[in-house]
């Protein structure tokens, strides 16, 4: 794996509930921290204290009635505030950002999932992140029923504080899948699609040879 990102770099993970993407992004900060690279780990919504008091009003199941348009707006309330107090002040420090999640879950769960549409995304993505986009997307495949199962597990084992987007209904996490589908095809050259199927360690072998394969191409 490749070392030094002296102008900083962004680096996001995306893909169903469930689909590993913590997982896998944790071993990528201790691979690139072992290589000498500096590592910030965030997470949307919740990277800020601000950021974390909005994170429950939008996961708590009591709130099912929050509409449509106020989640995508407070999904970006938090990045907004996560943009100003870690993001832009760590790439300017040239460091690395990687992230649990960013604009691209709210083009794929308030876009496709919800049927706002893609272009009000975009917009509000202007607004809040003001031209901070991802250097690289590594867009963790896994097919809905795993999702779906392992979302369960979760909320089974855990106490189900954090539910209410688990509790959505089929269909909603299937046009979620479509909204990533047709993310990586509309940009491929951000959007590297990793088959999140088997082993933790393959799957980051997988992650890592994304990583090193964009390196190779943004010297
Ligand atoms: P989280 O616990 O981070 O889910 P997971 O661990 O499965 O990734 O909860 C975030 C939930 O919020 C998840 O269901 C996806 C959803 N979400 C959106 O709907 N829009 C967004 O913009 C973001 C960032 C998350």
């Amino acid at each position: 794996m490749s070392t030094t990102s002296r102008r900083g770099l962004f680096l996001t993970f995306e893909g169903l509930d469930g689909c590993g993407k913590t997982t896998q992004m944790r071993l990528l900060a201790r691979h690139l921290r072992a290589a000498g690279e500096t590592v910030i780990e965030t997470v949307e919504p919740g990277g800020t204290d601000i950021g974390r008091a909005i994170r429950r009003i939008l996961l708590d199941p009591r709130n099912q009635h929050l509409s449509a348009a106020a989640e995508m707006l407070l999904y970006f309330a938090a990045r907004a505030q996560n943009v100003d107090e870690i993001l832009t002040p760590a790439i300017g420090r040239g460091e690395i950002v990687v992230s649990d999640r960013w604009t691209d879950s709210t083009w794929a769960y308030q876009g496709f999932g919800r049927g706002l549409g893609t272009e009000v995304v975009q917009s509000l993505d202007r607004i809040a992140c003001r031209g901070r986009r991802p250097d690289l997307t590594f867009w963790m495949d896994i097919d809905l029923e795993t999702s779906l199962e392992r979302a369960r597990s979760r909320n089974r084992d855990q106490a189900a504080e954090e539910t209410r987007m688990d509790d959505q209904e089929r269909a909603f996490f299937e046009r979620v899948l479509q909204g990533y589908q047709a993310l990586a095809e509309a940009e491929p050259d951000r959007v590297v699609r990793v088959d999140g199927r088997g082993t933790v360690e393959e799957v980051a072998a997988r992650v890592a040879a994304a990583y090193d394969g964009f390196r190779s191409r943004h010297v």
